[in-house]
């Protein structure tokens, strides 16, 4: 998505998309390519050849961040920027039946699949708290900054914005969360599936209950190369 939604905004610029399934849209700029690429495989770009590289919803796909990141760090220009921007799976609410109740569905739900994916060696904590500088570090980068958004599920808010963003997410995570549970709750945590449908219809009925304002954050971490005279 990001790959035709850049475009406009660097005109002239070369824009390449990877994913390790086809995805592509079927309209596509023509100054934009896909690749089908595996992230985690050693990179066939040329070193030192991107001013830009954007890496997005990667959470639970990732064996070692570490190298991940050092290898969008060699593929860089000096000067370059690293934008990576993760969610994180933990639902929350600031109502107190949530906040007081640490066998809560939102905790439970987290709790587990964090599990699930740490068994597989596959983070799903990315875009928790230090997870990201730890993992990229801030050697080799004269600028480093961090956006956390919070970020509405369903309608519970007087700001419109906020409203029309919390009315797709929720789609979003109603669509998202049997297809997103069910391999790692079944074939790595050993769950009965009708288990699964109980634990993610409770799920759904809690992120559909507006008293909760439920929201999640979503963690941006932006990184310059440094230059060679730096
Ligand atoms: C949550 S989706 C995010 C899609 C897109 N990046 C976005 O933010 O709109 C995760 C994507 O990561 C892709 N993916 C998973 N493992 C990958 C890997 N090792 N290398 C490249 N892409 C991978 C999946 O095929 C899927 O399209």
């Amino acid at each position: 998505m990001l790959v035709t939604q850049i475009r406009p905004l660097m005109r002239g610029a070369e824009v390449i998309g990877t994913d390790i399934s086809p995805r592509q849209p079927p309209w596509v700029p023509p100054n934009c390519v896909f690749h089908i690429e595996d992230a985690q495989l050693e990179w066939t770009y040329a070193l030192e050849s991107f001013d830009f590289i954007h890496i997005r919803g990667l959470y639970g796909s990732i064996g070692s961040w570490e190298k991940l990141y050092c290898q969008t760090y060699d593929a860089l220009r000096p000067g370059g920027w690293i934008e990576s921007t993760e969610i994180s799976i933990l639902v929350q609410s600031d109502a107190q039946a949530v906040r007081n109740d640490p066998d809560h569905i939102f905790w439970r739900w987290a709790k587990v699949l964090w599990e699930g994916a740490d068994r597989m060696g596959k983070t799903l904590r990315i875009a928790d708290d230090g997870e990201m500088p730890r993992l990229i570090g801030d050697g080799g980068f004269v600028d480093v900054r961090e956006i956390r958004y919070k970020v509405p599920i369903g309608f519970s808010s007087r700001d419109p914005t906020e409203n029309e963003i919390g009315k797709y997410n929720l789609e979003f995570m109603l669509e998202s969360l049997e297809g997103f549970a069910l391999f790692i709750l079944k074939e790595i945590m050993g769950w009965k599936y009708d288990d699964i449908q109980e634990f993610v219809t409770q799920m759904h009925t809690a992120i559909c209950n507006p008293k909760l304002r439920p929201y999640y954050y979503m963690r941006v971490r932006l990184l310059q190369r440094k230059r060679c005279n730096n």
